[in-house]
């Protein structure tokens, strides 16, 4: 369909499930076990309404806003997510460009399936790129990596934690990686062992998550993360108000409150439940820190909700990459557009003016779930 028929993000992901090869759509859309976490991850925002508030002056609203300092046209990032070019042949770039006609910040996979230079090189010269790390086990070939990315001008060091073992994918361990051009799993930059024989069996995840360091700790990986580089440093995959806690008491910059799109922990805890008891039971969390979440989100009140929990901004992985795999690149604006306009509204009729101005009693959970 043409673009403009494109209302919604969900109208994105149908084209795109119509694109995408059968490893692809496996690879992309699986998570682990019997995927109740995924599942519950984008239900748990149908448990969060808004006590909706009238005359109030919205003929302004600012959805502006900046992750670690840097601008952003709308409080939501692109997360980490490996293999673009699984969907598209020009990759990640499609959603480095994207990003760029919208004003909004990618974070790169150090999956991605295009180099990391490659990635610089299609962002303008003012673009804001963030730096998703799995951290080797060698702590010298993780120096290596995180200079690159320095080198290459990326703004921040996300952390990602909650995957040193691969999660259990079935959908993606059932379907093959046939050795087309286009079904190969790409060069892999974990300077692991991945492979086309290693994927089939342990499924992409098993091939891509190798020599991962599965001994981090509070108190050895931050400081020696923080001796390393002067980088912004964040963590990706906090999925407990305790460990919320910690990360504030280690002096990150920020917290990523997420559970890998429900892809490594089955039965770990939706990342908006997570945000809505921090907020509650340590507001004072939120003072030291950026606190985002990602999973599940995919509409302007999905966004909404968890900025009035306290989030500074919210992550997405999957739409970005159906978006660049049904349009390319004017998928990811599009879909960019799809979220202001959904969030615009959704803020009018709350009656809200900007974002800063969000606050927990602007929502109310309820015990009962909508069918
Ligand atoms: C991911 N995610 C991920 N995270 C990460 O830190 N490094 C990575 O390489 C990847 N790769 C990856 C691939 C694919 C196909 C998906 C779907 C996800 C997790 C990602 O950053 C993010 O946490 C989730 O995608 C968020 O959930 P939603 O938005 O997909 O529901």
């Amino acid at each position: 369909p043409p673009l403009h028929r494109i209302l919604s993000l969900a109208d994105m992901e149908n084209v795109a499930r119509q694109v995408l090869s059968y490893k692809a759509i496996s690879y992309y859309s699986s998570a682990a076990d019997d995927e109740i976490t995924m599942d519950e991850n984008a239900r748990a925002f149908s448990r969060f309404f808004f006590n909706a508030r009238v005359m109030k002056p919205v003929s302004k609203i600012d959805i502006s806003t900046t992750i670690l300092g840097f601008p952003s046209s709308i409080p939501i990032f692109v997360s980490g997510a490996a293999l673009a070019k699984l969907g598209h042949p020009l990759g990640e770039a499609n959603i480095t460009k994207g990003a760029a006609n919208s004003n909004i910040i990618q974070m790169v996979s150090s999956n991605a399936s295009l180099s990391y230079e490659e990635i610089a090189q299609a962002a303008s010269p003012s673009q804001t790129l963030f730096f998703q790390l799995y951290k080797h086990e060698n702590d010298a070939i993780a120096i290596k990596r995180i200079r690159e990315v320095e080198r290459l001008g990326y703004k921040a060091i996300w952390l990602t934690v909650d995957a040193i073992v691969p999660g259990n994918r079935e959908r993606d361990i059932k379907s093959p990686w046939i050795l087309e051009e286009q079904e190969k799993p790409p060069k892999y930059y974990t300077e692991g062992e991945g492979s086309a024989d290693q994927a089939n069996v342990f499924g992409t995840a098993g091939a891509l998550i190798v020599n991962d360091d599965r001994d981090m700790t509070w108190e050895r990986t931050i400081p020696w993360l923080r001796s390393v580089t002067k980088l912004p440093i964040v963590i990706k995959g906090i999925q407990c108000v305790e460990d919320a806690v910690l990360a504030a008491k280690a002096g990150v910059d920020g917290i990523l409150i997420s559970n890998h799109g429900g892809r490594q922990l089955e039965y770990s805890m939706p990342p908006l439940e997570v945000l809505y008891k921090l907020r509650r039971q340590h507001p004072e969390v939120f003072d030291k820190m950026e606190v985002y979440i990602d999973g599940g989100i995919r509409r302007g009140t999905d966004i909404l909700k968890a900025l009035c929990l306290g989030a500074k901004a919210v992550g997405m992985g999957r739409p970005f990459l159906y978006a660049q795999s049904a349009y390319g690149e004017i998928g990811v604006t599009k879909m960019v557009d799809i979220l202001k306009r959904e969030l615009l509204t959704a803020m009018a009729l709350l009656g809200a003016s900007s974002v800063n101005t969000l606050t927990p009693d602007m929502v109310e959970r309820v015990d009962w779930q909508p069918i």
